[in-house]
This record gives structure tokens, C-alpha cells and sequence, in this order.
């Protein structure tokens, strides 16, 4: 597809259950003196600290102006009530949260998250001005018993069903196969581009041409400094979801910095 809109890219580091909020502080002070005023312009940075350090983060980020943005890794899709132990967007918000991961196969596969559930997220999500970073993926068995296309877009689909081209235009959507986090093991650059150009197809369908063109389609799983420059130069990869090679902050500025390494 002809491209017109020009697509930032954005790194997104999920911690996940990593990083007291004294690690979290000294991570992003040692992030920010490695990156420099051109990374920021060239790349947008999310980092996804857990729950009890994004006071401590925003507080940092605020305090010494960074240019980081602040995620969080899930959230519930009510503003309050009866959850026990759930977070609700509208605290997020609260707290300069600007993305929020919704969907991880950690969620789905740990905790029964559904396609409804994600759905429902998505619009609390978006209903307090933060994007969603909606996570899609195959396990191994989906993958080897050819069913991969028939799994992400479904998950593709239901996360989209009924929403306006302006809503999916500041979507961020990343595919990451299952088998793929956490393993050391990568797809290929052409197999991740070969699902991700049918996810933007797919948004191309449902929603029309600007919606495709502008929606962020992040790849991730065992994404490292060592295989990025390789995955962003596929067309229709905008960024990445990096999880273990995140948790160090020189491995994550330099997967931030992935314009500057040679492609092999
Ligand atoms: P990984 O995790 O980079 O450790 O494979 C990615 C993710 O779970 O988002």
C-alpha cells in the first residue's frame, strides 16, 4: 500500500513483573542519559513499569522533563468499583499514563483475558486520551498447525469491530507471537512483516485507507539490539514490544536507537 502518512516508530519496554520502583528510578535516570535529543525526534519511547512504581516514574519523568512516555501494562475497562486488586483507567490517566498494554498473551493465557475483555479495555482505554497497545499472537501449536492468520485476525477483528477510523488511527496494535516471547527465539523479519502487512490489511478492510496507514504496528517477542534494525526495516513494523532485553537500560537504548546500527 502506498504510504503517505509517515508512522513514528515507538519502543515500548514492558517490565513486566520486573523493577521495585528504587530500580525503576535508577533505570530511567541511566535511559535518559544514554538517549539523546535526536532518539526522542527519530522514536517515540514507552517504558511499562508495574503498578507501584509509575508514581515514583511520573514523578521522575516530570521532575527532569524526560521525554519518555509512561505506560502501564494492563488496567481494568470500569472507572471504579467492586474489583479487588484491579486498576482502573481513569487512575491511570491521573498518573500522565499515555499507554497502556492491553491483551498480552500473559494476560489471556495467565489470567482469562478474552477478545471481550481486551475489546472493553480498548474503549476505557481510549476514553481517557491514552492509546492502547492491543497485543495479538499465535501460540506454536496455532502456528505449526497453519492456523496463524486465523487466530491474530480474529483477535485483530474483535479489537476493532465498531470502532471509527479516528480511534484506530491512534491505535497501537503489536503482534507478538507466542512462541517467540521469552524463548530467544524470533520470527523471521519477513515472517513478523508477512503478519504484520496482513493485520494492516485487515485494518485496511475494516476501517479504510488513513486508518491503515496511520495505525502503529509493533512487532515483539525476544526482540534485542541485535534484531531490530533487521525488523524495522520491514515495511509495515513501526516499533517494538520488548520484554527481557528491555529490563537493561543500555540494551534497551540501543534497540531505541536502531537507526544507527548497520543492516546486515
Ligand atoms: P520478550 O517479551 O521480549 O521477553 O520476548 C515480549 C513481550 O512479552 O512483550
Amino acid at each position: 500500500m502506498s504510504n503517505d502518512v509517515v508512522r513514528k516508530p515507538l519502543m515500548s519496554g514492558n517490565w513486566k513483573m520486573h523493577h521495585n520502583h528504587f530500580e525503576s528510578i535508577q533505570y530511567l535516570q541511566k535511559l535518559a542519559y544514554l538517549l539523546t535529543k535526536e532518539d526522542f525526534a527519530a522514536c517515540d519511547v514507552s517504558v511499562h513499569p508495574p503498578f507501584t512504581d509509575i508514581r515514583s516514574v511520573q514523578t521522575l519523568i516530570d521532575a527532569d522533563e524526560l521525554k519518555v512516555s509512561l505506560g502501564a501494562q494492563h488496567c481494568h475497562w470500569d472507572d471504579k468499583g467492586a474489583f479487588t486488586g484491579e486498576v482502573s483507567p481513569a487512575f491511570l490517566s491521573k498518573l500522565n499514563v499515555q499507554y497502556v498494554i492491553c491483551g498480552h498473551s500473559e494476560r489471556r493465557e495467565l489470567f482469562g483475558e478474552t477478545d471481550a475483555d481486551v475489546a472493553k479495555k480498548i474503549s476505557a482505554i481510549q476514553k481517557y486520551k491514552m492509546t492502547p497497545i492491543v497485543c495479538v499472537g499465535e501460540t506454536l501449536a496455532e502456528r505449526e498447525a497453519g492456523l496463524t492468520t486465523q487466530k491474530v485476525m480474529g483477535q485483530v477483528r474483535s479489537a476493532l469491530d465498531g470502532r471509527s477510523s479516528e480511534q484506530i488511527e491512534s491505535m497501537v496494535i503489536a503482534y507478538e507471537p507466542i512462541w517467540a516471547i521469552g524463548t530467544g527465539r524470533t520470527a523471521t523479519s519477513s515472517d513478523a512483516q508477512a503478519v504484520i502487512g496482513a493485520i494492516r490489511a485487515q485494518v485496511l478492510e475494516m476501517s479504510g485507507v488513513k486508518a491503515a496507514q496511520s495505525v502503529r504496528l509493533q512487532y515483539g517477542g525476544s526482540v534485542k539490539a541485535a534484531n531490530i534494525a533487521e525488523l524495522m526495516a520491514q515495511p509495515d513494523i513501526d516499533g517494538a514490544l520488548v520484554g527481557g532485553a528491555s529490563l537493561d537500560s543500555a540494551e534497551f537504548a540501543r534497540i531505541v536507537q536502531f537507526r544507527l546500527h548497520r543492516t546486515p
